[in-house]
């Protein structure tokens, strides 16, 4: 008969071996609890009623070695400790999410699971007369609503393919890699609503997912954010020097801070602008969601950046900082280019040195968010309303269109 002594000694002797921890190998293999193993064998006996196929997979099980198969887990198997954990190049165990060092992080995911929506809730019925109508819109109102579809249809799919082909890999801590896995269907949503917009106006498909190749001002910006991640998506690239790291680093700032930090504002702006209007009500309802979305991903960019910073300070060296400063100031111009070209002329209240000054205040509080020095001084924002947008609740919807309630999961039966 067992007793609780019996239970103890067995943990002190796992304590023991956790010397060995980090090296699945055969020596400690007997950490494993075999309490169930011999019933758990009896049930793979081959019966008279298994058929040819049943026995092959039963015998095929026979082979399956568990010390090779966690000596391939990524990190240590053992039990995981907080101060093990890191940002980057850690080496304990990726698949235990808890217990918790970067709490921030799984409260983003949480806070990203309860903003949840879908494109087809928003009522496009009003945005799609207003496009058939040819005296529903001018030009100038035309060109912007095509350029950010333009855009956006293909940049947020650079975005989800830099999460999920590149950074995930590399950011070597569960509950951001949580994070991830959520901003990463959020991409897909982002596409899917541009997609449903695109559809839903009959535009030429081809066109508009084409602009990004033949539309300068897109496709410049386009260029730029791909040149950051061409590197790290190689499968052999590997972290763990000053410059493989300094690389990661640079294309976390390209991706959230510049990106998703600067390519999309002049675009939100001029969308939710003609929703403040309303005009293309439906549209905009997309992009405000979009946005809400949108800064959460670059607070928790910011947040992984300078969390790097903080494990990793001789990465933030002058060099590095004036290369990141750089990269905002590139990125700011692009998308002052942008602005000029969706808007050729004053439209909606706005016009394009209205945006300028905007886009150098947005550029100001993404320098200052990474700890660098602010480079267009006194600039402030001439569109104050943009704030208050990012931060609605769903619940609050702003232009009151929303109409159906997604499903969360269908009726499940027991029976
Ligand atoms: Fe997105
Ligand atoms: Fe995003």
């Amino acid at each position: 008969m067992l007793s609780w002594d019996e239970f103890d000694k067995e943990d002190t002797e796992v304590v023991a071996k956790s010397a060995n921890a980090g090296h699945p190998t055969e020596a400690n293999m007997d950490r494993l609890d075999s309490a169930g193993g011999a019933a758990a064998l009896e049930a793979r006996a081959v019966t008279a009623t298994d058929s040819p196929a049943v026995v092959r997979a039963k015998t095929a099980l026979d082979n399956l070695d568990i010390a090779e198969g966690l000596a391939e887990l990524e990190g240590a198997s053992a039990r995981v400790a907080v101060d093990e954990k890191a940002m980057i190049n850690c080496r304990a165990d990726l698949n235990q999410l808890v217990p918790f060092k970067y709490d921030w992080a799984w409260q983003k995911y949480l806070d990203g699971c309860a903003n949840h929506w879908m494109p087809q809730e928003v009522n496009m019925t009003a945005d799609i007369a207003l496009w058939k109508n040819p005296e529903g819109l001018t030009d100038d109102e035309r060109r912007i609503v095509m350029r950010n579809l333009g855009f956006f249809s293909t940049a947020d799919s650079l975005v989800a393919n830099n999460l999920v082909l590149a950074v995930y890999r590399l950011i070597t801590n569960p509950e951001c890699r949580q994070y991830i896995l959520r901003q990463a269907f959020e991409e897909a949503i982002h596409t899917h609503a541009y997609q449903y917009c695109i559809e839903s106006l009959a535009m030429d498909e081809g066109e508009i997912f084409n602009m990004y190749h033949e539309i300068p001002s897109v496709a410049k910006k386009a260029t730029w954010g791909l040149k950051y991640t061409r590197s790290i998506s190689d499968p052999k690239f590997e972290t763990g020097t000053v410059e493989t790291d300094k690389e990661l680093l640079r294309n976390l700032i390209a991706y959230y801070c510049v990106l998703e930090g600067i390519f999309f504002y002049c675009g939100f702006t001029q969308i939710l602008s003609m929703g403040r209007r309303n005009k293309m009500t439906g549209v905009a309802e997309q992009f405000q969601y979009i946005l809400r979305d949108e800064s959460m991903h670059l607070n928790f960019g910011i947040d992984v950046i300078n969390q790097i910073k903080i494990e990793n300070p001789h990465l933030w060296d002058a060099e590095m900082k004036e290369e990141a400063s750089q990269m905002i100031l590139q990125g700011t111009q692009l998308e002052i280019e942008y602005a000029r070209d969706t808007m050729p002329r004053g439209v909606l209240g706005m016009n394009a040195a209205m945006m300028e000054d905007y886009l150098k205040f947005i550029a100001n509080r993404r320098l200052s968010q990474i700890g660098l020095k602010e480079e267009y001084p006194g600039t402030t924002n001439p569109f104050p309303w943009m704030s208050e947008i990012m931060d609605l609740k769903k619940e609050k919807n702003f232009f009151e269109t929303r109409v159906i309630e997604y499903q969360t999961g269908g009726a499940l039966s027991w029976d």
